[in-house]
């Protein structure tokens, strides 16, 4: 399973990449602004700035609705460094334009994906990434989970390569029970990757090791 990072903070990146189990990042304009990144060219270097951090795929969100406007600005995000993936929205120009890339062999992510159907169709058109949000449809009450063992199932059916990146996770146990069913990727907060390492009886442990270890000496 990989692992991404869903934030544009260098901080978190870097920390997450310290650890070593980092596979790529994933950023949205909303993620941009939260850490004041504004304007195209500030948003273009900071895109440059998390591929010099981390060495696998970074996703980088067009902002254009149109099928033209989505080529035009994704293959400038792709020129930018050979580790940028074009995020495209699930519309029907969004899909019409992860065609258009994958048929290059350009790497995409077709993001703001909330059913089954729309990660068929983002499949049927080449997309390296689908991102199924499953902690926003938990906020309306639906289980997000469960939209991630659809799309496994239908994508085993047909062996598509599409991979499933489980996005919108929001805390540790998405991570795990998306590790359960089976998500190729996980994108979460520097949090949900964190709150795997806590155990009170790792802490309780330690602690009785090093006590013993001072004992003798
Ligand atoms: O990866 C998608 C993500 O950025 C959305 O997360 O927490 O705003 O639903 P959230």
């Amino acid at each position: 399973m990989k692992f991404f990072i869903d934030t544009a903070n260098l901080d978190q990146i870097k920390d997450a990449q310290d650890m070593g189990i980092l596979d790529g990042v994933t950023t949205n304009p909303s993620l941009m602004a939260k850490e004041g990144i504004t304007g195209h060219d500030n948003i273009m270097k900071h895109y440059v700035d998390i591929c010099n951090i981390v060495e696998g795929d970074v996703s980088a969100e067009v902002i254009s609705t149109d099928v033209d406007g989505m080529i035009r600005e994704g293959e400038a995000l792709a020129e930018l460094h050979d580790q940028i993936v074009i995020k495209l929205p699930m519309i029907k120009d969004g899909v019409k334009a992860c065609k258009h890339f994958s048929s290059k062999g350009i790497k995409t992510n077709v993001t703001l994906v909330f059913s089954a159907g729309q990660a068929l169709l983002a499949a049927k058109a080449g997309a390296t990434y689908v991102s199924p949000f499953i902690g926003r449809l938990d906020d309306i009450s639906t289980d997000g989970l469960n939209l991630i063992s659809e799309i496994r199932h239908i994508y085993d059916n047909y062996g598509f390569d599409t991979q499933i990146l489980a996005a919108s996770v929001r805390h540790t146990m998405h991570v795990i029970d998306c590790a359960k069913i089976g998500a190729d990727v996980m994108t979460g907060p520097l949090s949900s990757i964190e709150g795997l390492l806590k155990h009170p009886l790792t802490d309780m442990g330690l602690a009785k090791f090093l006590a013993d270890y001072k004992k003798g000496n």
